[in-house]
């Protein structure tokens, strides 16, 4: 009995410490977890918010970041199928060349396509009824209400508009049709996400964890080391209880 103990104890160790040196591999940063891109439409769309843009002039930087950013592709085909229609704030050349020299190009590829989609209302707005709309306004950029809020304020066809970190005003009507509304505004919209998170760096996804807490991390871009940590942690847990079952049942058969 004393040599079937000591046989057991010593498998416990073994296993205990085998899978925990083999976790380094394990825990090494995975592709950063993109934002889905949408699927290009096979068929030519019938509206296409670059030709708009590319006929009203004056928004060279904006074109390209709805291209290198493929959400242009995604207006375009959510223009096809949604029944609500889409309202685009439109910040002109000037208004991207008021921003910090070199601040486009600190944005990692995630940011990039969440400022255009802080850009988008998920609803077709008239000039007249953004003071009907609750603040603060969903964008497509998510429903943060802290780092993602976009508040406006409309009054006759005035229509202010503050991120906490840019006020901005609408200069005026692009284009509108009954499904898409494009709106020229004086500044680039900033969400207060860019400024409270220092960290530029995407947050590393966890191989094995699937959890909607660490998905919903991931999405929130820079990662806190204590992402790493806990899922170690979990990790190193669920080994352990693994080397545990193992060695119970080995222990049956010695
Ligand atoms: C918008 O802001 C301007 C000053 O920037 C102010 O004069 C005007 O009253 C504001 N309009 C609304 C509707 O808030
Ligand atoms: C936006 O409006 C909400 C509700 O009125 C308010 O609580 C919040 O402080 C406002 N945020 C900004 C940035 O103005
Ligand atoms: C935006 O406007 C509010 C008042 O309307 C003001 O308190 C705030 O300082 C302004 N913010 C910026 C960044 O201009």
């Amino acid at each position: 009995m004393a040599t079937l103990l000591k046989h057991v104890s010593l498998l416990l160790l073994a296993l205990f410490l085998s899978p925990t040196s083999a976790q380094s591999p394990a825990a090494a940063p995975a592709a950063p977890a993109a934002a889905a891109a949408p699927a290009p439409t096979p068929s030519s769309p019938p509206t296409d918010i670059i030709r708009i843009l590319n006929k009203a002039g004056g928004f060279t930087t904006l074109i390209r970041l709805l291209k290198t950013t493929q959400v242009a592709n995604q207006i375009n085909s959510q223009l096809l199928t949604s029944s609500g229609g889409i309202t685009f704030f439109a910040p002109t050349d000037s208004a991207f060349s008021n921003l910090k020299p070199g601040f486009l190009n600190s944005l990692n590829d995630q940011q990039k396509n969440e400022l255009v989609q802080f850009h988008i209302l998920p609803s077709l707005v008239a000039l007249s009824n953004f003071d009907t709309l609750s603040n603060p306004v969903r964008t497509q950029a998510g429903a943060d209400p802290d780092r993602l809020a976009l508040n406006v304020t409309g009054s006759g066809n005035q229509v202010n508009m503050t991120t906490g970190v840019v006020n901005a005003t609408v200069g005026g009507t692009v284009y509108t049709d009954s499904q898409l509304a494009v709106y020229q505004v004086d500044k680039v919209l900033l969400p207060r996400d860019f400024f409270e998170a220092k960290s530029p760096a995407p947050a590393p996804a966890p191989a094995t964890s699937k959890t909607k807490a660490s998905k919903k991390k991931a999405a929130e871009g820079p990662g806190s080391p204590a992402d790493d940590s806990a899922a170690i942690t979990w990790k190193q847990r669920k080994e352990m209880w693994g080397a545990i079952v193992g060695a119970a049942v080995m222990g049956f058969w010695l």
